[in-house]
């Protein structure tokens, strides 16, 4: 594994389906790839318990690979399903997109929806007719699953940028920037903004880079607590980054698009996925129980961890994780690699918690599935 993987920007480089939509604790294209290339093999299964947006599902995609991604937060499966459920050209996604325009403008015309019923949070945001647009574009994709443009327009969201739709806020985590940018001296910032047109140029930015992709290969989007999840024909390999524990709060921190998305209680969403010590290593030995049922014999189990700061104690996490893993489960650890998160990668600067990241790789030591089922 190359180091410079991981601290080099693949902005510039990445599929721009890694771009639909920004996700707190991203794992990095340029790292998730090789990891797919050196642990998985062309026609596997590879399954990603905590998809995130989908870095390792699509990547696993697009190297051959037969894929099963999962996570429990609405938003972040949205984004996987979207990545791996694309449309096969610019073209399909534009007549979709004009057809869904005229939907909108159907229901805009029937009245739309009652700005009362909307938490003023929400409100906050948007100028009135942005928001009821907006609204009208959410219901019209979620009833007709067009996750692609669903994701699409969950990435154009929030931003200061004209090309967004709210007011002045930042483009990962949801806050407004009103002082930054004062209404007096940025009205523009402040007007209405037709959603149509920028959901079409994100569209079209969501194209630049596409690789070539094999639409016969399997892809399953699940949404559900990881150790929960069971495959009667096992998978091949397991590549995924759990949760950052303590560290993220993946429901706060993406409020405004889950709000969207139906989910009004990013409190009771964070008790799920963004864990603190204890749950965390509980659902990881949970995991590894199920995943050695699961994962074929000798077959890889790659976790990209964060390292924690820990009020209890726990001062290595990735070796807390190897521990469970190899002492309670039968893995064994071929290898661990650790490499500093540079501080302008972190969502948070000057953050005490993580500072570095961890790549443990294990392999099912049992040697046979049944055996264990
Ligand atoms: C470090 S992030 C994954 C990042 C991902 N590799 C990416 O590139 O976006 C961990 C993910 O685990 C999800 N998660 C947390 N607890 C979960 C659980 N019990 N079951 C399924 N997903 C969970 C969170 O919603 C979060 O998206």
């Amino acid at each position: 594994m190359d180091a410079s993987n991981w601290s080099a920007s693949a902005w510039q480089s990445e599929s721009t389906f890694h771009q639909l939509s920004p996700y707190i604790g991203k794992t990095k294209s340029s790292m998730a790839a090789p990891l797919v290339a050196q642990y998985t093999q062309q026609g596997d299964t590879v399954f990603d318990p905590f998809s995130g947006c989908g870095t390792f599902a699509f990547e696993a995609w697009r190297a051959g690979r037969h894929v099963i991604a999962n996570d429990l937060s609405p938003y972040a499966s949205l984004v996987t399903r979207a990545k791996l459920f694309p449309y096969r050209t610019l073209k399909a996604a534009q007549r979709d997109l004009e057809a869904m325009t005229t939907l909108v403008v159907q229901q805009m015309q029937c009245g739309g929806h009652d700005l009362r019923k909307v938490p003023t949070w929400v409100r906050e945001f948007f100028h009135s007719e942005t928001l009821r647009e907006t609204l009208c574009w959410v219901q019209v994709l979620r009833e007709r699953r067009r996750w692609f443009l669903l994701a699409c327009l969950m990435g154009i969201l929030h931003h200061q940028r004209p090309g967004f739709l709210s007011f002045p806020s930042s483009h990962t985590v949801p806050y407004l920037r009103l002082k930054k940018f004062p209404r007096s001296k940025y009205p523009k910032l402040y007007q209405y903004r037709p959603v149509a047109d920028r959901l079409r140029a994100k569209v079209e930015r969501a194209f630049r880079r596409v690789p070539a992709l094999d639409f016969e290969l399997e892809r399953k989007c699940l949404s559900r607590s990881a150790e929960k999840l069971a495959f009667a024909n096992g998978v091949d390999a397991i590549v995924t980054s759990p949760p950052y524990m303590r560290q993220l709060d993946y429901g706060r921190d993406n409020r405004l698009r889950l709000w969207f998305l139906g989910c009004d209680d990013w409190h009771a969403l964070d008790t799920m996925i963004s864990p603190k010590e204890k749950s965390f290593l509980a659902l990881m030995d949970q995991c590894f129980r199920r995943w050695r049922m699961d994962l074929k014999p000798k077959g890889h189990c790659v976790l990209v961890v964060g390292d924690a700061c820990s009020r209890e104690g726990y001062d290595n996490l990735p070796e807390r994780v190897s521990h469970i893993a190899t002492q309670g489960h039968g893995f064994t650890l071929v290898s661990s690699y650790t490499d500093q998160i540079p501080n302008k990668r972190r969502v948070r600067r000057g953050l005490v918690g993580n500072t570095s990241e961890t790549i443990l790789v294990l392999r099912n030591a049992a040697v046979s599935r049944k055996r264990h089922a």
